[in-house]
Formats: structure tokens, sequence, C-alpha cells
């Protein structure tokens, strides 16, 4: 199907309503979209909790009155109008049915599944059995499987009811601005393009650290880990896009392949290039189990053997009860020659590109210039915070939301890339080294230090001003 010939949604079902991910972004992606007079559509909630529409409506105001420091209390009377709420049981056929009654009328709905991973498969053959697919969209959250071969599973039996152009896997990174501004910054700025590969960079450092630990999500934590929860997903397509060519045209299909080739043209991963950690006190939170060995950090060295980065070391790190909250790419360039004209002429440091992705989403150009004094260079940084420039752009979830609403596939990722990330971390999966312990407010276990050897040490993330600083 052409994006010409896609149709926006005429409903919204959203599964797994009464759930924590609605609560914290659902709601208030659907609030900001209201307010933004981008929705047009009613959009009901299914779930097993005996709440009724006005409990929803009452849910969406706290979510919305939590978010927002002063409510447009038009747009969210507006957005409640549009909801209504079906309790029921997703093993149960008589609640397909019941949904089918009410969505009498719609010919595109939407359906957003917000529902543990396992009932991904079972509820969309049971939309499709109720005739309810025909010419709607299935959106599903992360984890889209969790090993190689049950990511392969899913997409066999998503297929058997839904087109590949009717699925859509979300990935919120996808929907971050800065993630976004990827391409454009390297392909609309002739300045980079030309140093955007192995003559120039010696080097990628991809940091997503959190300063809070797992806290009441034991349960979901510990059977997935930190490689599955944010590396195999989010820091991949990260990467995907700092590696990637230039899309040759407008729409997806471009966006998609070269995403795919980069992740085609890298190795599987050596377990020896990979160290994983867990916190202090980790296996004392409810819901995790005793003695669990579930990695809450972990550093790894990734390779892509394409002309353009062939021999040229990714390194990605991930990890909660960190010393501070920061994700960000650093291209860390190549060092100058030495300068016989400087004090000092071997100790020039390289120039470094820093993508801050979270918080505060900017740019930095580290570069070397002339200290004001004698012959000695300086650290001197260029940076540039996009909002203060840009203006606030939208939130992933409300972008998302929205490109899923009007049917636009260009930021949801694409059957062959998911499963190709699940091959590259498959020997993790399968070979995990032992967890090591750190301590909660460190950078993690100092056995991570030891994949860079030879090249520059891990950089302390650059934070906002209000930050922790320091590695
Ligand atoms: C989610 C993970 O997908 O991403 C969380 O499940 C993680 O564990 C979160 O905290 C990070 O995303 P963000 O946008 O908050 O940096």
């Amino acid at each position: 199907m052409s994006q010409a010939t896609v149709r926006a949604a005429d409903a919204l079902v959203i599964f797994g309503i009464t759930g924590d991910l609605a609560r914290k972004m659902t709601f208030h992606a659907l609030y900001r979209l209201e307010a933004a007079g981008r929705l047009d559509c009613p959009i009901m909630g299914v779930a097993r909790e005996d709440w009724s529409d006005d409990h929803l409506r009452g849910a969406v105001k706290d979510a919305v009155g939590a978010a927002e420091q002063a409510v447009d209390q038009a747009a969210l009377e507006r957005l409640g109008a549009r909801l209504s709420y079906l309790r029921g049981d997703f093993a149960d056929p008589a609640l397909y049915q019941e949904l089918a009654d009410r969505l009498k009328g719609a010919s595109t709905p939407l359906f957003y599944l917000e529902i543990p991973p396992a009932l991904f498969a079972p509820v969309t053959v049971a939309l499709g059995r109720a005739d309810l697919t025909a010419r709607g969209r299935v959106m599903v959250e992360k984890p889209f499987g969790h090993d190689l071969a049950s990511a392969q599973a899913l997409n066999g039996e998503l297929h058997q009811v839904l087109g590949e152009e009717q699925i859509l896997r979300i990935d919120h990174f996808l929907g971050k601005q800065p993630v976004l501004d990827i391409l454009y910054l390297r392909f609309a700025n002739a300045l980079l393009e030309p140093v955007w590969n192995r003559d120039h960079v010696a080097a990628v450092q991809v940091t997503l650290a959190e300063d809070f630990g797992v806290e009441d999500r034991g349960a979901f934590y510990d059977p997935v880990g930190a490689l599955r929860d944010v590396v195999q997903n989010h820091l991949l397509q990260v990467l995907a896009l700092i590696a990637m060519e230039a899309p040759p045209g407008s729409g997806p299909g471009g966006l998609w392949d070269q995403r795919a080739e980069v992740f085609r043209a890298m190795a599987q991963v050596d377990p020896a290039r990979c160290v994983r950690g867990q916190y202090e006190g980790y296996t004392k939170i409810p819901g995790v189990a005793d003695g669990s060995e579930t990695e809450t950090y972990v550093a790894l060295r990734l390779a892509v053997d394409s002309g353009r980065w062939a021999g040229v070391p990714f390194f990605i790190r991930a990890g909660k009860a960190l010393a501070a909250k920061a994700t960000e790419v650093r291209v860390i360039f190549k060092r100058p020659p030495r300068l016989a004209f400087l004090d000092e002429p071997h100790h020039t440091d390289p120039n470094q590109l820093v993508l801050r992705i979270d918080p505060d989403p900017s740019l930095r150009l580290a570069m070397l210039s002339k200290g004001p004094e004698g012959t000695s260079s300086r650290d001197v940084h260029l940076d540039l915070p996009f909002a203060a420039e840009l203006g606030k752009p939208p939130e992933p979830y409300e972008r998302l939301l929205h490109d899923a609403l009007v049917g636009d596939r260009s930021l949801f990722t694409r059957e062959d890339s998911v499963e190709e990330t699940w091959r590259i971390l498959q020997p993790l999966l399968d070979h995990p080294p032992a967890v090591v312990p750190y301590a909660p407010g460190s950078w993690g276990p100092p056995q991570a230090n030891e994949l860079l050897k030879g090249h520059s040490p891990w950089q302390p993330p650059w934070l906002p001003v209000s930050g922790v600083s320091g590695n």
C-alpha cells in the first residue's frame, strides 16, 4: 500500500489501557494530540479491570494533571468525550464480538497493544477472527520477542492475520527529536558528511545511563535485563542511524533499507567483548528472583563491517543506578598529527561530536583552540541546545501515536531489522558472561573500561549544567 493510499484511523482501540504505560505515557500523549487539534476519532480502552467510562476519564485527568503545569481544560473535556471503556478477558472470543459491535462503522481501526508480549499474537489472531483486521493496523509495544527465534515466531504469527504494512512495531527512541535529527545533521551538512567515516572517526561511544534503579518494575525487568530492555531495540536503532547511508528517496522504504543494511553488516557480538554488571542490592527488589543473574548494566563492543566503518569500534553501555541520567552518542575523531608549534606537540585531544539525546537534547562540538597565553592549546565547546534554538518538539509517544493514527510507518521498525538485531546479540543470550557487581551511584563495573583498551576511555557524559558530572 503506498503512503498516498493509506487511510487515517477512524477508531483507536487501546488494549491494556489500565496499565502503567498508559498512565505514564499514553494518556499524556493523547492529551497533547487533542490540545494540538490532531485527534479526530473515538478512543476505546480495553482491559480486564472493572473500570467504567468515567473511571477511565478520571485516570486520564489524573495522569495529565500530574504531567502538565497548566492543563487546557477544554482539550481535556474533548478528549474525555472520545473515551469509552470495554471490560473483558483477552482470551474470551465474546470480547472481540462486543468490540466488533461497538466498532460498527469504523473501517480503519488502529489497535494498540499495550499488553504483555505473550499476548501480542493471541490478541491479534482473535481480532482477525472477529474480522476486525481487514483494513486496520496493529501497533505493538516492545519487547518484540526475547531472542531471534521468538521474534521470528512472533512475526510469523502476526503475518497470519496482518500484512507487514499493517504492523507498527514501536520503539519510542525513534520518536525522539534528537534521534530523528541524526539524519539531518549527518546528511544535510556538507561539513560533516565527508568526515563521517573510518578515515576520520576513531571510535563511537553510545551511552544510556540512568540514575535510578529498577524500583517497582522487578517482575518485568528480571526476565529481561539491560541488553533486551534498551540495547536490542533503542540503542541499536540509534547506532543504525549513526552508521547508515543516506536513503536514496523519500518515503519509509529507503530509511528502513539503509538501517537494515547496517545491521546486516554487523557480525554477531563476541561474548568476550561484553561486560555485564548488576548493581548491589538489585536482588532485594520485589519481583526479582533470589540469586538472579540478570544484568542491570551492559557494555559491549560492536563493529559495522562496511566500507564506511570497517575497523571503527562502536562501544555501547547502558545501565541502571548509575551516577547520572544521560543518553548520548559521542563520535570521537582521530587525533591531529604532532603539531610542532605547540608547547606540548603530542598533547592534543581529539575532536568529539556529542549528540545529547536526554536530558535537554543538544549538540556539542569539542574542539581545540589557542589558550590565552603562550602556545598552549585549550579544549573549547561549540554547544547547540536544540529547544532554545528550535522550540520544544512533540514528545516521542505523541509523535508515534499520531503517525500510527495517520498511517505513517516511517518511524516504526521493520520485520527484518528487528530480527537482525536479535541475530547480532544472540551469542550473548546463549553464552552470557557472568555478572559483576557494581555500586549504585557509580559508573558501573570497572571491567567495562577494559573493553576500550587502546582507544579513548569512556568519556564522562555531557550533562546539563544542573546535573552531576564526572566518570
Ligand atoms: C524503556 C525501558 O523502553 O526505555 C526502560 O523499558 C528505560 O527501562 C526507558 O528506562 C528509557 O527511555 P527514556 O526515554 O526514558 O530514556
